[in-house]
């Protein structure tokens, strides 16, 4: 009896839900473990530190983004363009190139378009901060909405390995530095904490599976949200040759093997165990072109299929903020401030890699315990920075840029 009643219940469901979407979408399964903000406070901190580097990485798309939005079709003007951004953190990178988004579509389509702009990231993210820099009570960088008619904020905190928003709905898409973290750690290098020289084939070709995994995945998510003849433009954290070493390079590869070092020193001192530095690993892969291109070189791949096509993808390497803050000061003012310069980078790129190393320690110690043995960590790698020559140190930003429209 109670059987009858459960199918029948699930035959009204299924009913019900019948003609709205073509695949079922499920929203939720497991909170996400990979990725967590470090100071979730509703402070900008996001902006005010790691933000300074990325609007540089931003800018880089401003040309493109500004020429072609024009040429999204927009038809039906009692309804809303939709403009999504998927991993915007406090929404203060993309603050100043959605304000001239926004004006550019406002002249091309009239003063009365309506607009709906959606920030997505993780439920974890810091919204709070992201809702003060839009009303202004975060002032810096400025926000375009108080200036502006017709233009409603959203916020989706979702997985972006999900449907975040509905099928068919959004004309223009955003997503920057965001694609390297994937959706689970597929690897446990026992080295290091990412791949590097010293690591085995098999630890390298498991990231690199779950990446390309996870690149089909996101596209494929997006290209149902897209709408026909919308665009995707999105900027991918590269791998990439050395020219003068032939060595393979990433972004971030000075600072991520600082890290490694002092971490390793801790297992070595018996501060944390070895089975905890084994742990230690990125969710992140940083990509070659070769793999950017793939979903879109293969005509008969999923992601060709479903009508996403390539429109540019361009390689471009972004300067190290900090490092030109340093090197101003050095320059115009005669002061080498080595300190100030490892205090800016290290709590720039604390915000994305502190996860890293709290998920890496084990269960067994408390969550105070666990924060203690990683503030010492920041310590420690500040204090080595600030006896490194910039110069020597100095990471300048290798990023992938690409555009996509959908058929
Ligand atoms: C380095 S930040 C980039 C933020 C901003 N787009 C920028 O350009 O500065 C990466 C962002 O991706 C988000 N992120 C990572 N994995 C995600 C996922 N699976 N789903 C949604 N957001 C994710 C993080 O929470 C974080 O805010």
């Amino acid at each position: 009896m109670l059987m009858r009643m459960l199918y029948s219940g699930i035959r009204r469901h299924l009913r019900v839900h019948n003609g709205f979407t073509a695949v079922p979408v499920r929203y939720y399964e497991d909170p996400h473990k990979g990725y967590r903000p470090y100071w979730n406070k509703g402070e900008g901190n996001y902006g005010s530190t790691l933000g300074k580097q990325n609007v540089l990485h931003v800018e880089r798309a401003r040309e493109s983004i500004l020429s072609l939005v024009k040429t999204i079709p927009f038809t039906d003007k009692d309804s809303a363009f939709n403009i999504a951004e998927y991993g915007a953190a406090d929404g203060s990178t993309s603050m100043a190139i959605f304000g001239e988004l926004l004006t550019t579509l406002k002249d091309h389509h009239g003063p009365n378009t309506q607009f709906q702009v959606i920030y997505e990231d993780l439920e974890l993210n810091d919204f709070n901060s992201l809702f003060k820099r839009m009303s202004g009570i975060i002032p810096d960088p400025p926000s375009y909405l108080p200036e502006m008619d017709n233009v409603y904020i959203l916020a989706s905190g979702t997985n972006f390995y999900k449907q975040c928003l509905p099928s068919n709905s959004i004309h223009f898409m955003m997503s920057m530095i965001s694609v390297h973290w994937l959706s689970r750690t597929p690897t446990t290098f026992k080295d290091s904490i990412y791949e590097d020289d010293q690591s085995c084939a098999e630890e390298t070709a498991e990231l690199h599976k779950q990446a390309e995994l996870d690149w089909e995945t996101f596209l494929l998510r997006r290209s149902r949200e897209l709408k026909r003849g919308g665009l995707l433009v999105v900027s991918v954290c590269a791998e990439f040759e050395d020219r003068d070493t032939g060595q393979n390079r990433h972004t971030q590869s000075s600072f991520v093997g600082v890290l490694n070092e002092v971490w390793k020193e801790y297992s070595e001192s018996g501060k944390i165990s070895k089975d905890e530095f084994v742990n230690t690993n990125m969710s992140a892969c940083y990509r070659t072109m070769k793999e950017v291109r793939k979903p879109f070189d293969d005509k008969t791949s999923p992601v060709s299929r479903s009508g996403l096509t390539l429109l540019s993808a361009e390689a471009a390497v972004n300067p190290d903020v900090f490092y030109n803050i340093w090197k101003e000061k050095k320059d115009k003012a005669g002061i080498d401030d080595r300190e100030e310069f490892a205090r800016m980078y290290v709590s720039a790129h604390r915000n994305w890699s502190n996860s890293t190393f709290m998920n890496g320690l084990s269960d067994s110690r408390s969550q105070e315990e666990k924060e203690q043995i990683v503030d010492g960590l920041y310590g420690d790698v500040k204090e080595r920075l600030s006896r490194m020559n910039p110069k020597v140190f100095k990471d300048d930003g290798k990023m992938i840029y690409i555009v996509i429209r959908k058929k």
